[in-house]
C-alpha cells in the first residue's frame, strides 16, 4: 500500500504531524494568519518573539532583500504578552510555539506563567537575536544567565522549552551544552547572523539600525554545521533553521541531525506552498529510500 509513511516527529517532547515549522518573526502574531498557515499543512507555528511589554521596534527600513537572502533589523516589535495572550486565548487545535524574548529570569518566568494555561505546545526562548541591546544574543552570550533563565522557565512549566541559539561571542556549542544542563528539551539552530549593507551612492547603511541579521540561502551551510555539531556533540534534540527553501534543504538538515525544520525567508517568494512542497518531498524521499518514518533520517550523516 502506498503512503504508509509516518511524517510525524518528536523534538524533545514536542510532537508534531510533520517536520515543518514556521520560523519566528516571519508572519507575525495574528491568529487568523496562524490558522491559514496551519491549514496549508505545516507541522507547527512559532510566534514572533513576545516580550513582557509592547515593543515598537526600529524605524523603517527594517528589512532589505540582498542577493543571498534578507537583512533585517525589525527590533523585536511586538504587542507584549497581554495582547498576544488575548490573541490566542481561544486557540483549540493549532500547534503554537510561543517564542519569548527578555533580559532576566523573572521576565521569562512571568511570560511562561501568562501563557501556560493556554493551548500552546511549547516555548522557544530567543537567546540569539543579533541586533537588539540587552536581549537576544547579549543574553545568549552569558552562560550563567542562560542557565538561570532555562532553570526558571523549566520549573514553571511542564511544556517543552527550546533554546534558540545563534552565532555570538560565545561558542554555540557551549550555549547548547549549558542549555542541556539547565534542562532545555531542545535547541533551535540558528537565528540570523549579524550583518549589514551600505548604499554605495549615498554611503548610508540601508537599515535604520545600520546593523541587522542575515537570513536565507547564505546562512544555510553555517546552520547545517551548527545542527551537525550540536546534535553530534551535545546529544540534544535540534530544530534546524537557516536558508531552507526546498525539500532537499530540509532533508539535508535532518541528515545533519535536525528532528524538525523551521522555514522563514523562503516564505517571502514561495509563500505557503513551500510547506506542502517540503512535506511532499520528504515523503517521496523516504519512500524512495525504503524508510517509513521521518525520524529515521535524523543524524544519518553522523555515521560518516
Ligand atoms: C524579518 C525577520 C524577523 C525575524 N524575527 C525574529 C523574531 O522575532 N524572533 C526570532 O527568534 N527570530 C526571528 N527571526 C529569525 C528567523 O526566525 C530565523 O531564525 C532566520 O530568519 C533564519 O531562517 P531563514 O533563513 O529560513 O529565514 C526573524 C527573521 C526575519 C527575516
Amino acid at each position: 500500500m502506498r503512503n504508509a509513511i509516518d511524517l510525524s516527529v518528536d523534538v524533545g517532547g514536542l510532537r508534531i504531524r510533520n517536520p515543518t515549522m514556521l520560523a519566528s518573526g516571519i508572519l507575525g502574531i495574528s491568529y487568523e494568519v496562524f490558522k491559514r498557515v496551519y491549514e496549508a499543512g505545516i507541522g507547527a507555528i512559532v510566534s514572533k518573539s513576545i516580550s513582557i511589554d509592547p515593543r515598537e521596534g526600529y524605524k523603517n527600513p527594517t528589512v532589505l532583500s540582498v542577493e543571498c537572502g534578507y537583512l533585517n533589523a525589525v527590533g523585536l516589535s511586538n504587542p507584549g504578552m497581554d495582547a498576544f495572550s488575548k490573541e490566542i486565548a481561544n486557540n483549540s487545535d493549532i500547534p503554537i510555539v510561543v517564542n519569548l524574548v527578555g533580559s532576566t529570569e523573572n521576565e521569562f518566568v512571568s511570560m511562561v506563567k501568562k501563557f501556560d494555561h493556554l493551548n500552546v505546545i511549547a516555548y522557544e526562548l530567543n537567546l540569539s537575536c543579533p541586533h537588539v541591546e540587552k536581549v537576544g544574543l547579549e543574553v545568549g552570550d552569558d552562560p550563567e544567565l542562560v542557565h538561570k533563565i532555562i532553570r526558571g522557565t523549566k520549573s514553571n512549566t511542564k511544556k517543552p522549552v527550546i533554546t534558540k541559539v545563534g552565532l555570538g561571542a560565545s561558542d554555540i556549542l557551549d550555549i547548547a551544552r549549558v542549555s542541556k544542563e539547565a534542562g532545555a528539551d531542545g535547541i533551535t539552530a540558528i537565528n540570523t547572523i549579524r550583518a549589514m549593507a551600505i548604499n554605495t551612492e549615498t554611503g548610508i547603511p540601508f537599515l535604520s539600525n545600520r546593523i541587522g541579521g542575515l537570513s536565507g540561502k547564505a546562512i544555510k551551510p553555517i546552520a547545517i554545521r551548527c545542527v551537525y555539531e550540536i546534535s553530534k556533540e551535545i546529544h540534544i534534540p535540534v530544530i534546524g533553521c537557516g536558508g531552507i527553501s526546498t525539500w532537499e534543504d530540509a532533508v539535508e538538515f535532518m541528515l545533519a541531525g535536525a528532528s524538525a525544520v523551521q522555514i522563514g525567508s523562503a516564505i517571502g517568494n514561495k509563500w505557503l506552498k513551500v510547506f506542502t512542497n517540503i512535506t511532499r518531498g520528504i515523503s517521496a524521499y523516504l519512500e524512495k529510500k525504503g524508510m517509513k518514518n521521518s525520524m529515521e533520517l535524523v543524524g544519518i550523516a553522523h555515521k560518516y
